[in-house]
């Protein structure tokens, strides 16, 4: 197919195929099981056909065929066969909580960090290809409004943070001159032009355009229950990004891993994009995980309570792993740390919020062929073979096909993982659902960041008064990045809610 693959991309409208090329993917796809996909071609027109053809010559049916059957029906593990894994909280000496670390040792990672940034050594990769289904915008999620009085999407606001950790690195350094912490922005089908253009339109929120580098991610097809390519209409399959696990791929194919090379980048921060604390570029995280020259390290917060539906980060059968609360035992989860009888055993709640070292990433091409796909079964239209028409099914009716981001995690010797404990208040606040949900939507993410400015406005010697405990004080990324610089308060009075800009402190 490489041959036909080549052919397709002169130029960029794809041309019509010749019969040759289409008979040799029938062919393909008639071995694999999946004709069905091409039952409407000879009824399409010349651009469909083009573009049907197109499509369908990206993916290889039978490779299709193996990860969907794979993903089905996984492979039985050594547990399975052996009773239950053996769970275990991550040894201490693999990590750290920014709640009990000494501020010496805080302070200490927080140099190195941003003496590294300094350096040209850090770069930070966003994963926003997700499609934000529960949070229901039609825009990508990074360019939604939670409503601060600023009106800062969350791209802005990661992009603001940016530019100030660029800062602090500058001013540490002594350097009049820019330091450049380049931002990979991972898309996918449906986020890519609409992220491009909103990037454009407002200039990279004053990051120069040529360091936020937005690349897509993968697709899959979605397969109907039974095992069949789903078509979403008549010239198009139904496909769907590959999960935020499909950034081990993109990273390579995109060619983010050339780019970082050639920029000499070592340490690298990815994380979500609907995590409106995230400390993007963290110098304490990247100084404690270079300190300890992991491969990958992790940030977590304290789980709420037993209940808290949250992934954890522990060791499972001797390698670090994420368990899904659903696969842990009431009593496990109910256990108390033997040495701090008022907190859970396992705590460490997965924030998908990384570490990479780029020898590690530019390992990829040795494994990511065997990273596994995860099932994810939904409502997926389609159209009906036999009568044309578009279904919207009411049950689930197929599965969408994932790589989870973690799943690489129990390829790692403990000696190259680490986690680090930070406080949820400060770092954790997710954007996933519709407005009004009262939990993980716009008004929490604002609440979130409200509160944790006035918390620095406060710690600066501000006196903050409001008519409401939840009125907060929005501050701006470019002024402080996690408290610093405020200094301008002191003493001051601020009436919640409020904004500190760069020139009203
Ligand atoms: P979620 O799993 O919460 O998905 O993604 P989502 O798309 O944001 O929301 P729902 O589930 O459809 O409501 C966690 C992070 O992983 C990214 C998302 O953009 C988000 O930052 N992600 C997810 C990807 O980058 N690619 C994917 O294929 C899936």
């Amino acid at each position: 197919m490489d041959a036909v693959k080549q052919a397709l991309h002169i130029g960029n409208a794809p041309q019509e195929p010749t019969p040759e090329q289409v008979s040799e993917l029938k062919e393909t796809y008639t071995s694999a099981g999946q004709s069905h996909v091409l039952s409407f071609y000879d009824s399409l027109s010349a651009a469909e056909k083009a573009s049907l053809f197109k499509q369908l010559s990206a993916f290889d049916p039978a490779y299709i065929n193996t990860i969907a059957a794979k993903a089905l029906s996984p492979p039985k593990t050594e547990s399975d066969d052996h009773g239950d894994a053996k769970l275990e909280p991550l040894p201490e000496k693999a990590t750290a909580s920014i709640l009990d670390s000494s501020q010496d040792d805080i302070d200490k990672w927080y140099a190195s960090g941003l003496d590294l940034i300094a350096a040209g050594k850090v770069a930070v990769v966003l994963m926003a290809g997700g499609q934000g289904t529960r949070l229901g915008s039609s825009d990508p999620k990074g360019c939604f409004d939670i409503g601060l009085p600023s009106q800062k999407s969350l791209f802005q606001i990661q992009a603001e943070r940016i530019r100030r950790i660029e800062k602090l690195a500058a001013d540490k350094a002594g350097v009049g001159a820019a330091i450049v912490v380049p931002w990979y922005v991972m898309t996918s089908g449906p986020t890519r032009k609409p992220t491009e253009d909103y990037f454009k339109k407002h200039d990279y929120f004053g990051l120069a355009a040529e360091n936020v580098i937005i690349f897509e991610q993968g697709v899959l097809p979605c397969i109907s229950n039974d095992g069949q390519i789903l078509l979403e209409s008549k010239a198009k399959v139904a496909v769907a990004p590959d999960g935020n696990g499909g950034i081990y791929n993109a990273l390579v194919e995109a060619r983010v891993l050339d780019d970082m090379k050639a920029r000499g980048i070592e340490h690298i921060h990815a994380y979500c994009v609907d995590n409106c604390l995230v400390k993007v570029a963290d110098p304490v995280f990247i100084g404690f995980a270079a300190s300890l020259n992991v491969d990958i390290a992790t940030k977590v917060v304290r789980k709420r309570n037993a209940t808290e539906s949250v992934g954890l980060i522990l060791l499972k059968n001797g390698k670090p792993d994420v368990v899904e609360y659903s696969e842990i035992d009431k009593a496990v989860a109910e256990e108390k740390d033997p040495k701090q009888p008022d907190v859970l055993r396992f705590r460490a709640a997965n924030i998908v919020n990384h570490y990479y070292s780029f020898r590690f990433l530019a390992s990829i091409p040795q494994w990511a062929k065997n990273l596994g796909h995860h099932v994810a079964r939904k409502k997926i239209p389609y159209v009906d073979l036999e009568t044309g028409e578009t279904v919207k099914p009411e049950k689930p009716n197929g599965i969408k096909l994932e790589q989870f981001v973690f799943d690489v995690f129990p390829m790692l010797d403990l000696a190259k993982f680490a986690c680090m404990e930070v406080r949820r208040e400060d770092e954790f606040s997710p954007l996933k659902n519709a407005r009004g949900a009262g939990e993980d939507d716009a008004d929490t993410s604002k609440r979130d960041i409200m509160l944790q400015g006035k918390r620095w406005a406060e710690a600066a010697g501000a006196t903050v008064t409001g008519d409401s405990p939840e009125d907060g004080v929005e501050v701006s990324p470019l002024m402080s990045y996690g408290g610093e610089g405020l200094e301008g308060l002191s003493g001051k009075t601020v009436r919640a809610p409020a904004v500190i800009e760069l020139e009203n402190v």
